[in-house]
């Protein structure tokens, strides 16, 4: 055997032993069959990509983590979840919301607020509030009493009222100076008087002739 036939034989057993220890441990389809005969004059048009070697005429042995007629496609074990896309071996980009080395995670943009957490709920990515909050991120609190007369819920149950109101639910009017006569603060230090009394502050008695 001549020596430049003998280094071709030698390259092809190191391909084999190679392609054997690739194959071991991964379920990856191949293009290559065990075996094969390693041509050293062997041309590969479009060429083997990512460190592929041309073992054939139009056949590339893949390295590892790559797999494809010119091993143009990346392999990524475990497989890139919920729509993600193999870069490079190991390395998935993901689609918005999903996050982890394989895509396994959900993340919510911007977070969850206030001890809400992030799921998945039909593949998009959603803050779970807890029952006191509200909103894309758990930041609105809720007030289940309602705020009225522009009150606005500040936190769980707790509404800041304008100047003038006052009470959970700011329901309750306030006059600076107290109504008299048995009157009604009804809004701000406006009175609703009983007859026969009338005045800001209910403080006239009507005369009747
Ligand atoms: C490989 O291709 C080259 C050129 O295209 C050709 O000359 C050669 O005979 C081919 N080899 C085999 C084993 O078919």
């Amino acid at each position: 055997m001549a020596p430049a036939a003998r280094g071709s034989v030698a390259v092809a057993l190191a391909l084999a032993a190679l392609l054997a220890l690739c194959s071991a441990g991964s379920d990856a389809p191949r293009g290559v069959a065990l075996g094969f005969v390693f041509d050293p004059a062997a041309k590969c048009e479009p060429p083997c990509e990512h460190s592929g070697v041309c073992i054939r005429n139009d056949t590339c042995l893949c390295a590892r983590g790559y797999e494809g007629e010119t091993c143009q496609y990346a392999n990524c074990d475990p497989k890139c979840k919920n729509g993600g896309v193999c870069l490079r071996p190991g390395k998935c980009r993901c689609p918005p919301g999903f996050g982890g080395r394989y895509c396994h995670k959900v993340t919510c943009d911007g977070g969850c607020w206030n001890g809400g957490e992030c799921f998945a709920v039909n593949g998009v990515a959603k803050c779970i509030c807890p029952s006191s909050w509200s909103g894309s991120k758990c930041q609105e609190a809720t007030c289940p009493q309602g705020c009225r007369n522009g009150g606005v819920c500040v936190a769980p149950g707790i509404c800041s009222c304008p100047e003038g109101w006052l009470g959970g639910a700011c329901h309750t009017a306030v006059c600076s100076l107290p109504c008299l006569n048995g009157g009604k603060c009804v809004s701000p230090n406006k009175c609703r008087c009983r007859p026969p009394f009338s005045g800001q502050r209910c403080q006239e008695r009507k005369k009747y002739n």
